[in-house]
């Protein structure tokens, strides 16, 4: 990409988006406190780098022209409590289990951008919430709030945007030394194995899988006499959701040496669908920076409003700048994304389009919980490939919230899960997660209908 292509857009500065109406965000009390903690937010180091942010928007662009796969997921919300090493170690290890699943079946290269490292604001449908006749403010994710029903834990505390610029730092840091370490070595696939899941069936089709990978990397490196030195670590990048512009703006900087603005908390920040309305504060934001951004695009978004929402993100037509993560829902992916593909297509606009089969299946069972059911993210998959292929447009990558860890949340998949059974281990504070075997079974499914469908 040339500087030309990111040029700062006219008007845009970091603090734009603070003249334009914006919604989610929380509302601060004691202002000197926020200003003093965004100004020592400011002066920390940045999380990422900018060589770092241009190498996946490389890769990006290399996925819209269909020569590799883009797998992002992690949990819909982290929590402060939940930085330890078991708990970042499963996600790594989910994602590059399912990540080799992939490469066999798709037979291109997987990027991995974990949900994580910084993935600690919610967008909630209400700004309070009562119980028995108490209204306090709504949870907000731990970067904004506390999610006991306290007065007092409710408030919103700028202090938290420093203890979540903090994890986010030690999550990247346990991530960075695992992988340069030889973590993610693919001679050495074991390292992933997670002990408590040895006997699942997708354990057992994994392990056919890897095998076969094994010995495909030692087929090549014996007729060449050469170690593949690529395979001995991963690339991998974070993303959240940019919802906390106080926090994004705080380490949003301008690098002279490619005269541009990044946000350097994370490589590749997004748009949620509740933000994504024309003449947002967040699209305005997201304007000026110069990440390879995505947005979330769902039900009720027209053809007019993408044009206009990709000329505003993308005016240069940059390859690798912007991705559109469509979330419909099964019931509604084969009526209302076909119009939005065309409508980009005729304009000639270079995006990479992904599906996010999770958050279109939201739903409430009848003791109120929030679940997804298994049978309908496969459904919104599959029509996802089958119209992209059907219109001669890509389907480029996925984007899920799951765990490596054997949670309730979602109902289905090869166990069966049963709305019953929810209540024996859902850990979630917010959106219901594909758990382990859930995880790998969409993967395999995916590795498969991406073969026939996808190029
Ligand atoms: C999310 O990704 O957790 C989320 C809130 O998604 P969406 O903006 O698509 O509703
Ligand atoms: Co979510």
């Amino acid at each position: 990409m040339s500087l030309e292509d990111m040029r700062t857009p006219e008007g845009w500065e970091p603090d734009s988006w603070q003249r334009q109406a914006v919604s989610q965000l929380p509302v601060y009390e004691n202002q000197a406190q926020l200003d003093a903690v965004l100004e020592e937010l400011g002066r920390l180091p940045p999380l990422v780098t900018s060589w770092e942010v241009e190498a996946l928007r490389a890769r990006i662009a290399a996925a819209q022209r269909g020569e590799c796969f883009i797998l992002q997921g992690g949990d819909c919300a982290e929590s402060f409590a939940d930085c330890t090493s078991e708990s970042i170690v499963s996600k790594l290890k989910i994602l590059l289990q399912m990540s080799v699943v992939l490469i066999a079946g798709l037979k291109r290269p997987v990027v991995r951008i974990g949900r994580m490292a910084g993935q600690y604001a919610k967008p909630r449908s209400a700004d309070s919430e009562t119980r028995e006749k108490v209204t306090l403010p709504s949870y907000r994710g731990d970067i904004v709030n506390r999610n006991v029903f306290s007065p007092a834990d409710r408030v919103a505390d700028p202090e938290l945007m420093l203890r979540g610029y903090e994890r986010s730092a030690l999550t990247l840091n346990f991530v960075r030394a695992l992988l340069d370490g030889g973590f993610a070595d693919l001679h050495h696939p074991e390292n992933w194995d997670l002990a408590w899941v040895s006997h699942s069936p997708q354990a057992d089709e994994y392990h056919r899988i890897v095998q076969r990978v094994a010995d495909g990397l030692d087929f090549f490196e014996n007729i060449t006499g050469e170690t593949l030195g690529t395979a001995r670590r991963v690339e991998f990048y974070t993303s959240h959701e940019g919802l906390h512009l106080y926090y994004e703006q705080a380490q949003t900087r301008f690098l002279p040496h490619r005269q541009c603005w990044y946000n350097l908390t994370t490589h590749f920040p997004w748009v949620g669908m509740r933000t994504a309305s024309p003449g947002s504060g967040h699209l305005e934001y997201f304007r000026g920076i110069a990440n390879p951004v995505a947005v979330k695009v769902g039900p009720g978004v027209t053809p007019e409003r993408l044009l206009d929402l990709v000329s505003r993100l993308n005016p240069g037509n940059a390859p690798g700048r912007l991705t559109l993560i469509h979330r419909f829902g099964a019931g509604r992916i084969a009526d209302e994304l076909p119009p939005l593909v065309e409508s980009l297509q005729a304009a000639g606009a270079v995006v990479l389009w992904m599906c996010d089969p999770m958050h279109g299946n939201t739903e409430t069972t009848s003791d109120g919980r929030k679940t997804r059911r298994f049978d309908q993210i496969l459904a919104e998959l599959d029509a996802a490939f089958r119209v992209h292929g059907n219109l001669g447009s890509l389907l480029g990558g996925v984007h899920l919230e799951l765990t490596g860890e054997h949670v309730t949340e979602c109902t289905g998949g090869a166990r069966g899960l049963t709305d019953a059974d929810l209540g024996r281990d859902y850990r979630s504070q917010v959106d219901p997660r594909l758990n382990y075997e859930q995880a790998m079974e969409v993967a395999m499914r995916i590795a498969g209908f991406g073969q026939h469908r996808n190029g």
